[in-house]
């Protein structure tokens, strides 16, 4: 890591012309201004994650206030989990917000000093591409693991965000892995006995994120039988709920029949676009059916957010300022402190 890499990165929104002027960046949800607190509400960000900016705020407050919080990012230390918790990010819905979730809520957690573990479970490869790590074919990964019975760790590559985050990248290879581990014996344990491996040598893993890719197929199962937690990022469209009944019968199969520990714990809206009826009705429905699984914070629909896969990075890194990472970090936040807060759970989310 270069020194440039280690300093914390300034808003692009804000640097490059001022942030009224790009028209993102400020939550439009903030409320009326308090007197004393120049640029930054806290009203909006009760858990203090982030600092929500006042429309009214000045460009130079705005700034101000932005590169403070970015700032903050790398200070705040966020509470380690009992034990590791293992995350399977699925929706067999493609485009719905995964492998966004996966690398930006892994980025937040690994900037606040949790040690992360990502594995890139979905052929396209797109969230080693969004961490920046290294997966063109020949390159070790999680294709080899499943089939060539290599180790995690010799697979692993830190990824430039954080020294505590690793990613275990896909290469094209994966393509073929889902018709390939049909002849395997134990092909649906295969990553599960490959993550127990290495979280046996490694027992200081506070996160591990596997992103699936859109079906339902061999690999997604191998994801559920090694997690613990189900994280369903719900796009706030239409049709978000449709395919969802096939996705939880799923989870249901699997926690009946070959991994009981596995429970849908953790619901996340995505690509929210307040102007819209619709979304609301959305993240409502949602919010009726999963009740508390559903975290706080709503991901908005956010041009930084799609931007960033294309440098190589993160939303959190890429523009630390924007509203998306804002969300991400502050979602990222909610579901440290659950964990943390049921200090009693096992590896599974579930009561001891
Ligand atoms: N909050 C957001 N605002 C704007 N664009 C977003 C947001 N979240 C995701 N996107 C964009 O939407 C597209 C789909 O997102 P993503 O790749 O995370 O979905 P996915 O569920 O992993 O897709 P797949 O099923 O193909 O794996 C990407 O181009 C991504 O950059
Ligand atoms: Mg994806």
């Amino acid at each position: 890591m270069t020194d440039a890499d280690s300093e914390p990165q300034v808003s692009r929104e804000t640097s490059t012309e001022p942030a009224a002027s790009a028209g993102v960046g400020v939550p439009r949800e903030t409320g009326a201004r308090p007197p004393g607190l120049g640029a930054v509400s806290r009203e909006t960000s009760p858990s203090g994650a982030s600092p929500a900016i006042h429309p009214e705020a000045t460009p130079i407050e705005r700034e101000a206030a932005q590169a403070l919080h970015v700032r903050n990012i790398r200070q705040q230390q966020w509470p380690k989990p009992a034990h590791s918790r293992i995350f399977t990010v699925a929706n067999q819905k493609g485009g719905v917000g995964k492998t966004t979730t996966a690398v930006n809520i892994a980025a937040a957690l690994g900037l606040h000093g949790l040690n992360v573990l990502v594995i890139d479970l979905d052929p396209q490869g797109n969230a080693s591409t969004a961490l920046g790590v290294e997966h063109r074919v020949g390159t070790g990964s999680i294709y080899d693991v499943l089939l060539s019975g290599e180790r995690i760790a010799d697979v692993a590559q830190v990824a430039e965000v954080a020294p505590t985050l690793r990613c275990v990248p896909a290469t094209l290879d994966l393509a073929g892995a889902d018709i390939e581990l049909t002849s395997q014996v134990a092909r649906e344990y295969r990553l599960q006995r490959a993550l127990d491996t290495y979280l046996e040598s490694d027992p200081d893993v506070d996160y591990v994120i596997i992103d699936c890719p859109p079906s339902l197929g061999l690999l997604t199962l191998n994801a559920l039988v090694a997690a613990r937690e189900v994280l369903i990022p719900i796009q706030c469209e239409y049709y978000a709920l449709e395919g969802l009944a096939q996705l939880l019968n799923t989870v249901e199969l699997v926690t009946s029949h070959l991994n009981p520990k596995l429970a849908v714990t953790t619901v996340l809206l995505t690509m929210y676009d307040s102007r819209t009826k619709l979304a609301d009705q959305v993240a409502d429905e949602v919010r009726g059916h999963f009740g508390d699984l559903v975290l706080t914070p709503t991901i908005p629909r956010n041009v930084r957010v799609s931007e960033a896969p294309g440098f190589g990075q993160t939303v959190i890194t890429y523009d630390a300022g924007s509203r998306g990472a804002i969300s991400y970090l502050e979602a990222a936040r909610e579901l440290a402190e659950r964990g943390a807060a049921a200090g009693t759970m096992n590896k599974g989310g579930n009561e001891q």
